[in-house]
């Protein structure tokens, strides 16, 4: 149960950006930086509701701060926070998504807090490295991870790649039971109203901001729903927006209905990797760009955390299936049992590609060819393997692959572009 322990309030600042603090949950607070009017995010949509920007504070025996805000909040923000706690006594940033809306302010906070250490996706990590210029703590998290605040605050993360970048993480405290999904679930809509007990005034928002930022990739929302699944949720702690928790199963229900309906119609890659291995991140991002590009979508698995039924569901549904191998010498459990049913569920009717970075003499990606082509599987490019360091010249091979692969499945399924409408799929609200 989320108890309002104090009411919220309004911090007015010059023109038209107020902050908005709030009790949301025992020992959380949220810091809504209201952009009232916004008129544009990014080229994808016009806003006419304005937007916020959310971020949280937990206190444990240790602190975290969940996500920041945009620049444009600097002096509001920071002054706020500061009355809040004390800066050397902070104790880890958590970087759900870099994109700068939401970690704008990472530099400032490393600047007033050196001993942090910051928490996000591998990719996450990788991006604010080359956004801030110094060094840090880090911890790299992923589905499974988990973190002791104290004081009861046990944090668990969801990796959610593609939703809507690729370093997305989740973040739910089992205390409270609140989730902090960053830009999932958000909308552009500001108000004072802290919660969502007006739905019937926000969905138009909510649904174009999902048509715009999530649709796209809707079999990743699906698989990321389904790692949510086992979380008890009583509020979502959104990035954008007001926060949900009148209706937060009608929202989470939307999504579901909505992506069940587009991922029907969908050509996609099914990307397996397993991410501790040289430059694989990096080269399926690159695949992943030339596959894109196309209008074939990607779904990206890590073979070391995946479970067999989920590999299973994807390779049966998937056009193309592309492998990234790690060393033979070391494929945990896991990552062995993974590849085996890839292989027991993969069909004739699909095309492949492989690739493999960080190998040494074993090349592992020569045996699991001739299996693949065995089944009657088509190779789309060949085998890309990198020794040395990633270069420019591997980025444009790694694009080009996947433009070629994304090119013949489009040819084989041209009228996957034509995507279905979301319209009248939703239940209106009760109550
Ligand atoms: Fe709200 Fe993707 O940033």
């Amino acid at each position: 149960m989320v108890v309002l322990a104090n009411p919220p309030q309004a911090l007015r600042s010059s023109g038209r950006l107020t902050l908005q603090v709030a009790e949301i949950a025992p020992d959380t607070t949220a810091f809504r930086c209201l952009d009232w009017d916004r008129d544009r995010f990014d080229i994808e949509f016009e806003l006419e509701n304005g937007t916020t920007y959310n971020s949280f504070l937990i206190r444990g025996e240790q602190t975290a701060l969940i996500d920041t805000t945009h620049r444009k909040f600097q002096d509001l923000y920071l002054e706020r926070l500061s009355q809040e706690i004390d800066w050397s006594q902070l104790d880890y940033l958590v970087v759900n998504h870099t994109e700068p809306d939401h970690s704008g302010l990472v530099p400032a906070i490393l600047s007033r807090a050196p001993q942090v250490t910051v928490v996000g996706s591998k990719v996450a990590i990788q991006f604010l490295e080359s956004m801030v210029h110094r060094p840090f703590n880090y911890l790299i998290v992923k589905s499974g991870s988990s973190l002791d605040l104290g004081g009861g605050h046990h944090l668990e993360f969801v990796s959610a790649p593609n939703l809507h970048w690729p370093d997305t993480i989740l973040t739910y405290d089992a205390s409270t039971r609140v989730l902090f999904p960053c830009d999932v679930f958000g909308m552009h809509y500001c108000s004072d109203c802290l919660w969502d007990e007006t739905p019937h005034l926000l969905e138009a928002d909510f649904q174009t901001y999902y048509d715009c930022l999530m649709g796209p990739n809707a079999r990743s929302v699906l698989m990321a729903l389904k790692r949510m699944q086992p979380l008890a949720v009583d509020l979502i702690a959104t990035g954008h927006g007001p926060l949900l928790k009148h209706h937060h199963a009608d929202w989470v229900e939307r999504y579901r209905t909505w992506s069940e309906n587009q991922a029907k119609a969908e050509t996609f890659v099914a990307l397996f990797y397993v991410d501790e291995y040289g430059y694989s991140d990096r080269l399926m991002r690159t695949i992943t760009t030339g596959i894109t590009k196309t209008g074939v979508a990607v779904e990206w698995v890590d073979l070391s955390v995946a479970d067999p039924h989920e590999i299973r569901e994807l390779v049966n549904c998937a056009a193309g299936i592309v492998i990234g191998m790690p060393p033979q010498s070391s494929q945990t459990t896991v990552t062995q049992v993974n590849f085996s049913t890839i292989l027991a569920t993969a069909s004739s009717r699909q095309l492949f590609g492989l690739f493999e970075t960080g190998g040494g003499k074993d090349e592992p990606i020569y045996p699991l060819r001739a299996q693949l082509r065995g089944l009657g599987l088509v190779e789309a490019f060949p085998p890309i393997v990198v020794k040395g360091a990633a270069t420019a010249v591997i980025d444009q091979l790694c694009d080009e692959a996947g433009t070629d692969l994304g090119q013949r499945l489009s040819a084989i399924a041209p009228s996957n572009k034509a995507k279905p409408s979301n319209l009248a799929l939703i239940k209106p609200w009760a109550g």
